[in-house]
């Protein structure tokens, strides 16, 4: 199993928003959260890269036990998170966010194919490389968040 979530509970304060969640992601499938404004789907993901402190229970990804741990741990054991509302770096370059999506990896060729890779699938990135991130569209920032997620080659 890839992801395992096995009886989480997480919120915020007093606030409980996951109750005794237990979801499996197997390798190399999509699996998708459905449900209404509200009802904890930010949080789970959220919870999962280590951003919402988990109460109970514990995730499993690749093998390793990674609730509990710092988001820049998780990271490390190659889960990518894609933030909704992009969370890009307004002030750094397209390219420098690129960059940055990438730091935990030593492989610079790879690096380098993967950059052409997302400049070839988004080609507003090429163009705006230089450019500071935030003079990015809103859909444009949110092409940048989905290849700053894939830079990690995330697993
Ligand atoms: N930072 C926060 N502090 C307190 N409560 C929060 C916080 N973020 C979210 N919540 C609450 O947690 C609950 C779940 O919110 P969440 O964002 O996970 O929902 P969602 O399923 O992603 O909804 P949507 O479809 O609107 O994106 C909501 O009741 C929300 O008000
Ligand atoms: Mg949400």
């Amino acid at each position: 199993m890839m992801l395992q979530l096995n009886q989480v509970n997480a919120g915020y304060g007093n606030v409980k928003v996951l109750n005794d969640l237990t979801l499996d992601v197997e390798k190399g499938k999509i699996v998708a959260i459905v449900g209404p404004n509200g009802a904890g789907k930010t949080t789970t993901l959220r919870t999962i890269c280590g951003l919402v402190k988990i109460t109970q229970g514990d995730i499993h990804f690749d093998g390793h036990k990674i609730s509990g741990l710092p988001s820049d741990k998780i990271v490390r054991y190659g889960l990518a998170h894609c933030p909704e509302g992009r969370q890009i770096w307004p002030k750094m370059t397209v390219l420098e966010n690129l960059q940055l999506g990438a730091f935990t990896r030593k492989d610079k060729d790879g690096i380098f194919a993967d950059m052409e890779n997302m400049f070839h699938t988004f080609h507003i990135l090429r163009e705006r490389q230089n450019q500071l991130a935030e003079s990015l569209s809103g859909g444009e920032q949110q092409a940048l968040a989905v290849a700053r997620a894939l830079m990690l080659r995330p697993k």
